[in-house]
């Protein structure tokens, strides 16, 4: 009898300390725990779905710190009802410090996303990358590549985009002399249009600037990287190279002067659209919206997709992936992140239905909802 007792004793130990907690419903903005019981450590992040599983991949951030350095690396988790996350654990880890890596512990490695090249066999991850120690200057992209979803994945170099290429709509002023040559700018605005300026003038030969980002695979397979560029100021689309490793240099600028950040990319029925948030660091703001029938424009801006409530604060939240609801057409899910810069490991997650009312998509909020 004593046997049996300490038996089921150990056993309901054994299942407390296991913390399990089964989820049935998003809860936006509440703690998101994992399979071990911990506040999933994804942030900035974007989704993956291969072999009828989702994985999760973005900055794993650290107790106390104040936002963006990078101490670990990249999380991964994975799932296959999109509720209930296993930690599948770092996927890409920064280098030592004193490494001199580029990715050495302590540099800013912010909005992860990982593909799957068809043809290669290989996953390739794509993230903003600034050195260690020189602020947001750097402006580069990084590139990594495993031969599994779930790394580990083996950090290949970082580049500023598209050296010595125009985009496909540059204008005349652009092969002009740029009056921004050796200036760098701070904050989200500039003293002059960013075309009178000339910016991509400024870094056509060194590759432009590329900070918030996301990847964008199309049904051909042809793999796009949109990131904020010309000093924040005017997003670029590039279209990569069949490996997804590199830049094909064909690109092209959009919104110039609009300041968009927090770029998410999905196609519904041949038509491509665009959320993007306006630029003030931590702190969230109104939402944009736009569509193109080509991804290489014109796009065509729709406004704040968010509507009731708080939709002029995006929900407290800023845009970092459009998620297509795997055998549920036309389905997907806003991935938006509330960041807490006081201890960024707090930082929760903002998943919300995406509705279409007419041309336009629509995001409103839910305490909680169901797919
Ligand atoms: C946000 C950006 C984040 C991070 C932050 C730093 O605007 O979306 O990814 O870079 O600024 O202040």
């Amino acid at each position: 009898m004593k046997n049996l007792l300490l038996i089921a004793l150990s056993f309901f130990i054994f299942c407390a300390c296991q913390n399990k907690v089964r989820y049935e419903s998003f809860t936006p903005g509440e703690l998101w725990l994992d399979n071990n019981g911990m506040h999933i450590n994804a942030h900035g992040g974007g989704i993956l779905y291969i072999d009828g599983l989702y994985y999760w991949f973005g900055e794993h951030k650290t107790e106390g710190e104040a936002g963006n350095v990078a101490n670990v690396g990249v999380h991964c988790y994975s799932s296959s009802d999109l509720y209930n996350w296993t930690d599948e654990g770092i996927a890409l880890s920064v280098d030592p410090e004193g490494s001199g890596s580029d990715i050495e512990k302590g540099c800013i490695l912010e909005r992860p996303k990982v593909i799957y090249n068809k043809q290669t066999g290989k996953y390739v991850m794509w993230f903003h990358l600034e050195p260690k120690g020189k602020g947001y200057k750097g402006a580069l992209s990084g590139v990594a590549v495993s031969d599994q979803a779930t790394g580990p994945y083996r950090y290949l170099k970082a580049v500023r985009p598209n050296k010595g290429f125009y985009p496909s709509n540059v204008q005349e002023i652009h092969k002009g002399v740029s009056k921004a040559e050796g200036q760098s700018f701070s904050g989200a605005s500039l003293p002059e249009h960013v075309d009178s300026l000339n910016i991509l003038g400024r870094d056509f030969a060194g590759g432009q600037m590329a900070r918030d980002m996301n990847l964008f695979v199309d049904d051909d397979q042809t793999a796009y990287h949109i990131y904020s560029s010309e000093e924040n100021s005017t997003l670029h689309i590039a279209k990569l190279t069949p490996d997804y490793l590199d830049y094909s240099g064909e690109y092209g600028r959009f919104f110039p002067n609009r300041f968009m950040e927090a770029p998410a990319m999905f196609k519904k029925e041949g038509k491509y659209y665009l959320m993007m948030s306006g630029c003030t660091g931590w702190s969230p703001n109104e939402a944009r919206s736009a569509v193109a029938s080509d991804i290489m424009g014109e796009w065509k801006e729709l406004g704040n997709p968010c509507i009731g409530p708080d939709a002029d604060k995006t929900f407290y939240s800023q845009s970092t992936y459009l998620l297509p609801v795997q055998g549920q057409s036309g389905r997907l899910i806003y991935m938006g992140d509330r960041w807490t810069p006081e201890n960024a490991i707090d930082g929760r997650y903002i998943w919300l239905p995406v509705k279409f009312e007419g041309e336009r998509f629509v995001i409103e909020w839910e305490s909680e909802w169901r797919l």
